[in-house]
């Protein structure tokens, strides 16, 4: 097969979280050198690329998302050295490497802060936001910090406020600043000098904030229980204009360097989202497609109008992507169950655009129950029902002790999931109909079909309410998906459309021709269907 496309489009993301992945160390954390290690698995696995959350020297108040080096290795995954290692092998092996990008904000202890908040003349005073206290004392307005509280932060030496959208210990950029702005395309020259393939870029939708700090409106939606920061609209936060021009530099400095990708971290409506790949799609290459993880019901009609209405969204030449879940959001499996989660990696393997799997879903990994007293999420401080603990814990090697992310004896940074006898990866290696043989069977019929890696996209109207169908199309090779997002049996109908035969079930257990006029499927059951050359 051969491709006219760029490697981010017609490949597969895979994101790693370095904690948890595999500790080549016994020190209970995960590690580059672990990650290098199960390269061979990975490639197994059939996907393209993979994404590292932060690996770069921090004290670990947002586990990495407060960065003191951009340029280095934190000493808990390794070294510099051991990056490019795992660059080196990870391109010979075939794979790409994107790394995460914190533009929006350093820690506290990064030598830019330590200087920004040593006097107010310090010339690195401006790099970060400072305003003076309110008439009353107060902070300077009401913003809220995404991890709760107020996002100001009141610095007794110089007697002013610094802004800090997610932790105290994270204060935010000032990127009006433009040697803010120099020195991080300087970072990213940095990587992109030593192969790496891309970047995720952290908290975009933020980058910039009005220049008049001006207070953020209620939000007349917002009911107790629900996040504390949504009670303020992040009007004057979110999504600012001028964020266009940076995101321009950000692609011209990327592709200086050849096939890189960018991919931006934009929890955003898609009306405010499709302009991130820019007018002349000279922005983001993949700005992240979050509705899965944001859907308000978890239903047909709502999924099938999130994919049309993404789809009818994008701009002509723009390259959709799907996402199922990240370290900051609860596992598929958890929300929709272990039965229907295979039918969703059905789904998010056969839609058009670039796929990106969290390290775990493709076993069925589910969300850890974890008690207060050992969480370890900054956002658990204050929250602990919305700690992000229970989606990052290590991932399911084997049976042994620690599922082997750990050697035994050693007490991992977060615990095993009790399942991991059942569920992980050399267990479900030896059974040919496990979720992991589920993914990576999804995932080699993609890579080996145009009509699902290149093809066109069409839902098709059903009468039954729980079953989404849609058609992938590329020249004369024509492909079915036929979902059953109920638990009851459903009949899907075809007219005139012949004979189809199936390439794959999520239950892996049957084959063969059937009728299209009236397809069979049981409770939560996906089937890829071949059906042939299009009849008109
Ligand atoms: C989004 C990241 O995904 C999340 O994990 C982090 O806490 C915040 N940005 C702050 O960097």
């Amino acid at each position: 097969m051969t491709h006219p496309h760029f490697w981010w489009q017609t490949g597969v993301i895979y994101q790693i979280y370095p904690r948890s992945f595999l500790d080549s160390n016994g020190d209970g954390v995960g590690d580059l050198a672990g990650i290098t290690s199960k390269l061979d698995y990975v490639r197994w696995l059939g996907v393209d690329a993979i994404w590292l959350s932060p690996i770069y020297p921090s004290p670990m108040a947002d586990f990495g998302y407060d960065i003191t080096n951009y340029t280095d290795v934190h000493p808990l995954f390794g070294t510099l050295e051991d990056l490019d290692t795992l660059l080196q092998q990870a391109h010979q092996h075939d794979l790409k490497v994107i790394l995460d990008f914190v533009p929006n904000h350093t820690s506290d202890e990064h030598p830019w802060f330590q200087q920004s908040r040593s006097s107010r003349t310090n010339e690195k005073r401006d790099w970060y936001l400072w305003r003076d206290p309110a008439s009353d004392g107060g902070p300077p307005n009401n913003w809220m910090s995404r991890f709760g509280g107020s996002a100001w932060q009141f610095d007794e030496p110089t007697g002013q406020y610094y802004l800090h959208m997610y932790d105290v210990k994270q204060p935010d950029l000032n990127w009006r600043n433009p040697r803010v702005r120099q020195e991080m395309y300087n970072v990213m020259r940095f990587w992109l000098e030593r192969g790496v393939d891309g970047f995720r870029i952290d908290a975009l939708e933020v980058l910039l904030k009005d220049e008049q700090f001006r207070d953020n409106p209620m939000n007349p939606e917002w009911k107790p229980g629900d996040p504390p920061n949504t009670r303020l609209i992040e009007h004057y936060i979110v999504d600012q204009p001028g964020m266009h021009g940076i995101m321009q530099q950000m692609r011209t400095l990327a592709e200086n360097y050849g096939q890189r990708v960018l991919i931006g971290e934009l929890y955003l409506p898609v009306e405010r989202l499709m302009p991130y790949y820019g007018e002349q799609l000279d922005e983001i290459h993949l700005p992240f497609n979050f509705q899965f993880v944001n859907l308000p019901t978890w239903e047909v009609r709502t999924i099938r109008q999130a994919v049309d209405g993404y789809e009818a969204a994008l701009p002509k030449g723009a390259w959709p992507n799907w996402v199922l879940g990240n370290h900051d959001r609860s596992r598929i499996a958890t929300r929709v169950g272990r039965e229907q989660a295979r039918l969703t990696q059905m789904l998010l393997l056969t839609l058009r655009g670039t796929p990106t799997c969290y390290y775990g879903e493709e076993l069925g990994m589910q969300d850890l129950a974890l008690p207060r007293e050992v969480m370890q999420d900054p956002l658990a401080k204050k929250h602990p029902e919305y700690s992000r603990d229970p989606v990052r814990s290590p991932m399911q090697w084997d049976g042994s002790a620690n599922a082997g992310f750990s050697p035994a004896g050693v007490k991992p940074w977060l615990p095993v999931a009790n399942d991991y006898q059942t569920f992980n990866v050399a267990a479900e290696q030896q059974d040919p109909r496990s979720f992991l043989m589920l993914t990576r069977a999804l995932l080699a019929i993609r890579r080996s079909h145009d009509a699902l890696t290149l093809g066109s996209y069409q839902s098709v109207e059903q009468e039954s309410a729980t079953c989404f169908v849609y058609q992938r199309q590329h020249h004369d090779q024509r492909h079915l998906v036929l979902l059953n997002f109920s638990a009851q049996d459903q009949v899907v109908t075809l007219a005139g459309q012949g004979q189809g035969h199936i390439v794959l079930s999520t239950y892996m257990d049957r084959g063969g021709s059937l009728d299209l006029s009236a397809v069979h499927l049981r409770g939560n059951e996906g089937l890829l269907i071949d059906a042939g050359v299009p009849s008109s």
